[in-house]
C-alpha cells in the first residue's frame, strides 16, 4: 500500500508518519509538506533514510505538485492546514487559501488518480462552543457552528470532502478529534508553551479567566483511530475522536504542568482574552468506540508527565522552534496583554 500523507512534517503528520511506517512496515510513504513555520522535517529524523518514506517540498493549492505527489497512491491522509486559531484571527487569509482551497486541489486530484481512500483529518473545533455549565458532548450529528476564521475554514474543508463523496462518488472518510497533545507540538499551543515557557522559568499566560475546557487527546491515539478508520471505516462517514480527560479547564491543565515541573503557581499570568474564545469542547467518541472498537489507552496525566519528560530530553527541537519566526509571533501575540 501507498500512502500519500499531507503535511507530514507538522506535530501530528509526523507522529503519524513514524506511528505508520512501525506498525504497517511494509507500506510506504510520500509526505508532501510546504514547510510553512509549522512544517518541520527534524520531527522526522527517525524516518529520514527509511527507503519506505519520501518527501516532497510542495504546496498543497499547487496542482502540479499535488498531482506528482499522487501518482500511484492508494490513500491519500489529509493533514496539511494552517492549524492555530490565535493565527487565524490576525490572518485569516492563509487558512482560507490552505484549508479549503488546498483541499479542493487535493480532492480534483484524488479523483483524477482514482485514489482507494481519502481520509480528511479535521477537528471538533467546527461543532462550535458547548456551554460551561453542560454535560453536552459533541457527536457525529452535531451541526456545524464554527466561530474562528481556523474552525469556519476546516468546516468548508469537510464540506467539500463530503461534497466529493455525494457528487462525484470519492470513497472518503472523516475524523473530527478534539486538542491533541504529545511529542513534537508546536509551542505557539497551549501544553508545549507551557511547558517550555517553565523550562525557561518564564511566565505562562492564560487567556481571560482560564475556565475554559478543551477534551486532550495523546497523539498516539489519535493515529490508532486514523488507522482503525482507514482499516474498517465505511466510505462516506466520519467518525468523532476524543480523550480520557472530563473536563478539566486550561487553569488547571497549567496547574497540573506546574507541578509536574515542580515550580510555583505564581509563573500563571492572566493575559486578554482571544476574541470569540469557544468555552467548552467535549466529544462523544461511542460511534467510533461501538463500531471499529478504537478506544483512547493513554490517560491525560501519565501522559502529560511523559510529554514533559519529552520536551525536556528534546531541549535543542524546542529552542530551535521558538527561535526565528516564532519569537516574532510570541512577541506581537502577547504584547498587549
Ligand atoms: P501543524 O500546524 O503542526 O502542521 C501542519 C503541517 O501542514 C505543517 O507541516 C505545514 O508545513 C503543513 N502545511 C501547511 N500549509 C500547507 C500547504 N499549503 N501545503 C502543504 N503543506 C502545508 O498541524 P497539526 O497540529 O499537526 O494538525 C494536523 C491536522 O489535524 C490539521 O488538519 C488540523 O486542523 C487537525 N487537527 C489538529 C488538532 C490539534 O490539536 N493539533 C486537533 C484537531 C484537528
Ligand atoms: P490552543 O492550544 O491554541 O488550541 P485550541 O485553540 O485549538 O483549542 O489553546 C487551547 C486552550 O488554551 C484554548 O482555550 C486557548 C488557551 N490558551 C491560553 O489560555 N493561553 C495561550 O497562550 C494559548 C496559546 C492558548
Amino acid at each position: 500500500m501507498k500512502l500519500l500523507v499531507t503535511g507530514g512534517a507538522g506535530f501530528i503528520g509526523s507522529n503519524f508518519i513514524r506511528y505508520w511506517l512501525k506498525n504497517h512496515s511494509e507500506d510506504s510513504i510520500v509526505n508532501l509538506d510546504a514547510l510553512t513555520y509549522a512544517g518541520n522535517l527534524e520531527n522526522l529524523s527517525a524516518v529520514e533514510k527509511n527507503p519506505h518514506y519520501s518527501f516532497i517540498k510542495g504546496d498543497i493549492t499547487d496542482p502540479e505538485k499535488v498531482d506528482q505527489a499522487m501518482n500511484e497512491v492508494d490513500w491519500v491522509v489529509h493533514f496539511a492546514a494552517e492549524s492555530h486559531v490565535d493565527r487565524s484571527i490576525t490572518g485569516p487569509a492563509a487558512f482560507v487559501k490552505t484549508n479549503i482551497i488546498g483541499t479542493e486541489v487535493l480532492l480534483d486530484v484524488a479523483l483524477k488518480h482514482n485514489v482507494k481512500r481519502f481520509h480528511h483529518v479535521s477537528t471538533d473545533e467546527v461543532f462550535g462552543a458547548l456551554e460551561l455549565d453542560s454535560t453536552d458532548k459533541f457527536n457525529e450529528t452535531t451541526p456545524y457552528d464554527p466561530r474562528s476564521p481556523y474552525s469556519a475554514s476546516k468546516a468548508g474543508s469537510d464540506h467539500l470532502v463530503r461534497a466529493y463523496y455525494h457528487t462525484y462518488q470519492l470513497p472518503i472518510t472523516i475524523t473530527n478529534c478534539s486538542n491533541n497533545f504529545g511529542p513534537y507540538h508546536h509551542p505557539e499551543k497551549i501544553i508545549p508553551l507551557a511547558i517550555t515557557n517553565l523550562l525557561e522559568n518564564k511566565k505562562v499566560p492564560i487567556y481571560g479567566d482560564g475556565l475554559h475546557v478543551r477534551d486532550w487527546l495523546y497523539v498516539e491515539d489519535h493515529c490508532r483511530a486514523i488507522d482503525r478508520v482507514l482499516a474498517d471505516g465505511k466510505i462516506g462517514e466520519t467518525y468523532c475522536i476524543g480523550g480520557l480527560t472530563h473536563d478539566i479547564n486550561n487553569l488547571e491543565v497549567v496547574k497540573k504542568i506546574i507541578a509536574l515541573m515542580g515550580k510555583d503557581e505564581s509563573l500563571i499570568e492572566f493575559v486578554k482574552d482571544r476574541p470569540g474564545h469557544d468555552r467548552r469542547y467535549a466529544i462523544d467518541w461511542s460511534k467510533i468506540k461501538n463500531e471499529l472498537g478504537w478506544e483512547p489507552k493513554y490517560d491525560f496525566d501519565t501522559w502529560l508527565g511523559k510529554t514533559i519528560e519529552w520536551f525536556k530530553e528534546h531541549e535543542s527541537w524546542w529552542r530551535n522552534v521558538k527561535s526565528g519566526e516564532y519569537r516574532e509571533y510570541y512577541e506581537k501575540q502577547y504584547s498587549n496583554s
